[in-house]
């Protein structure tokens, strides 16, 4: 069995008058230790099934088995428990304003009850991992787009995670920051066995780190398998049109117009 199952999994959102099927009889498997990548345009429905994975959002049909562990079955002292497990990070970093970057990363633990001496002992740690224990004092606004997203990952490792869920979480830096932050998911991947999610619309933040993609259109899984044969062979329509945008996107930096 796969560290996490994801078995016919489907999502209606129901308003008054109509209902946006976002998710459509979704399978997918992710193992312990693998950086997997989850492409589509917007609309596509990827963060309707980054928030099913940790429960957010409520599927309407299928399972989410993480570590054996049916989601949607578990009593809410069980998916306390669970989620736990699974860290976010986002492309708008959600850190507290009114907290400097050590507070927000004791946050989680303080959350789980850990004294805060030690809180902040491990913070200053996590602070290091990412590489801006010197920010420590500062708050966030006193910090660059790519320094959140550090403090945003340090708080993600606080919370002690087997799973990091990145919705789009290098979408607001430009490509030299993203490639940082790219190469620390990946360090963190290795050093810590972190299993890293990562839902994007850019396809070379896929080529850069995951091992594995999924493709999303509108609401269907259309294409799966190894990076490299996705991205050589690209059989489904979204594939074709996501690496047609990433090479007219590197034309244009090649000819100075981004
Ligand atoms: N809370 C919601 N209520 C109603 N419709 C929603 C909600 N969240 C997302 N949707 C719709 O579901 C579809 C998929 O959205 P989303 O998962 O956010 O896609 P992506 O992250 O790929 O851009 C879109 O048509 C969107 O408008
Ligand atoms: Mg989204």
């Amino acid at each position: 069995m796969s560290f996490i199952q994801i078995e016919h999994l489907s999502k209606t959102y129901k308003g008054k008058d109509d209902s946006v099927h976002a998710l459509n009889d979704i399978n997918l498997t992710i193992e312990k230790g693998e950086i997997y990548g989850i492409i589509g345009l917007s609309g596509a429905g990827k963060s309707t099934l980054v928030r099913c994975i940790n429960l957010l959002e409520r599927p309407c049909e299928g399972k989410i088995l993480i570590d054996g562990k049916n989601m949607p079955e578990l009593s809410e002292k069980e998916l306390r428990e669970e989620r736990r497990k699974i860290a976010m990070i986002f492309q708008q970093f959600n850190l507290l304003m009114q907290r400097n970057v050590l507070d927000n990363v004791c946050f989680p633990m303080e959350i789980a009850g850990i004294k805060r001496k030690e809180a902040r002992l491990r913070a200053k740690e996590y602070l290091k991992t990412v590489e801006i224990a010197e920010k420590a004092k500062a708050y966030p606004v006193q910090l660059s787009g790519g320094q959140k997203q550090r403090v945003a990952i340090a708080r993600a490792l606080a919370s002690n995670p087997e799973i990091i869920l990145c919705d789009e979480a290098t979408s607001a830096l430009d490509p030299q920051t993203t490639g940082r932050i790219l190469k620390l998911l990946k360090q963190i991947n290795e050093d810590y066995g972190i299993t890293v999610v990562i839902i994007t619309h850019e396809m070379r933040v896929i080529e850069e780190i995951c091992g594995r993609v999924a493709v999303l259109d509108k609401g269907n899984l259309v294409e799966e398998g190894p990076v490299s044969e996705v991205f050589k062979n690209p059989k489904s329509k979204a594939a074709k049109r996501l690496l047609l945008t990433k090479e007219l996107s590197e034309e244009g930096e090649e000819n100075g117009l981004n």
